[in-house]
């Protein structure tokens, strides 16, 4: 029987990369590290069995049109999945999967990096020191803000949102959330966080760090009306999606001093970080790191490999999005 065909488009971790060898016939994008141009991604899709995309790939009904029948997975390599349609490949009978859990732990930590930043200026001390200013240690130098005692709030209380929580409490912090529904009073009694609607957490925390998928609910949950009920020592960090925080508004509210700083790995419209940001002091800027570590993205290509040829083989892979595909 002949391989079946699979469009992967970025190279992965090698252990990732040997685990696809020799199982298909592999079309591998290896141009420049930009997204893979529309056009070749329309081009290199055409009947192949299955794809393996990243975050930039948009995976929309153009691009179903263009693979055509042949296609029976869309394996991403991410736990977000707002880069696909999903109804869209769910009326075609596509299955759809993503890497969930194996990133939880490494994004979390990503996500302390930038509060531990945020708070205590980290990169801004280090940026200091790199342009050769003079300096002496002073009482008044560079005055960040105590974790000890304070509020976490938990836009987003998943995997990584839970994550993120639990070790707030290693730094004497209380935890309170927000998500679209309540959890159960056992889960919550378990977890030690208390329920609070977005309002009440906003203006009650001196972190705020944003753990919810971007869908068109939360696109521009943060805006000016958020940033005008959180405290002015308040510091905001955003590891899920970038459209969710307005980044003119953030800009304005860290020109202002409306909140105290703010950390992103993640932007509006990724790669491009704008210039309002880039000219802050306040705020620490990462190239989108939540999972950058060898262990998670070996972890994480591992089983988008597995998902891959799990659903080509006609088996159920263990992480699908679109479950209506097998049991309808
Ligand atoms: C994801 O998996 O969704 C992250 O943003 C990239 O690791």
């Amino acid at each position: 029987m002949a391989e079946p065909a699979v469009l992967l488009t970025r190279e992965l971790v090698a252990e990732a990369m040997r685990a696809l060898d020799g199982r298909c016939e592999l079309d591998l994008y290896t141009g420049p590290p930009e997204a893979m141009p529309r056009n070749e991604l329309l081009r290199r899709a055409k009947d192949k069995d299955g794809l393996l995309t990243i975050l930039t790939e948009r995976i929309d009904d153009e691009l179903l049109d263009a693979a055509g029948p042949r296609l029976k997975i869309v394996a991403n390599h991410a736990v977000g999945f707002d880069n696909i349609d999903v109804p869209a490949c769910t009326r075609r009978g596509i299955l759809v999967t993503n890497t969930p859990d194996v990133l939880t732990e490494a994004t979390a930590d990503l996500a302390w990096s930038l509060i531990l930043a945020t708070v205590r200026r980290v990169a801004e001390g280090d940026r200091f020191l790199r342009a050769r200013r003079p300096w002496i240690w002073g009482p008044q130098m560079m005055l960040g803000h105590d974790l000890f005692g304070k509020t976490l709030g938990i836009v987003g209380c998943g995997r990584i949102g839970r994550a993120v929580a639990r070790r707030g409490f290693g730094f004497g912090m209380r935890v309170v959330y927000t998500d679209e529904a309540r959890l159960p009073e056992a889960v919550e009694a378990d977890l030690r966080v208390e329920w609070r609607d977005l309002p009440e957490l906003l203006s009650e925390s001196d972190v705020v760090s944003i753990h919810v998928p971007l869908t068109p609910q939360t696109r521009h949950m943060f805006g000016a009306q958020a940033f005008g009920m959180m405290k002015p020592t308040a510091v905001l960090v955003n590891t899920a999606r970038g459209p969710i925080v307005d980044e003119t508004a953030l800009a304005e509210a860290l020109r202002t001093g409306e909140i105290f700083a703010a950390g992103l790995d993640v932007y509006e419209r990724e790669p491009e970080v704008p210039q309002d940001l880039l000219g802050q002091e306040n705020i620490t800027l990462l190239p989108h790191l939540g999972s950058a570590t060898i262990e998670t993205r070996t972890a994480m290509g591992l089983l988008a490999v597995e998902n891959l040829f799990a659903g080509l083989a006609g088996r159920r892979p263990r992480c699908l999005v679109n479950p209506e595909v097998l049991d309808r």
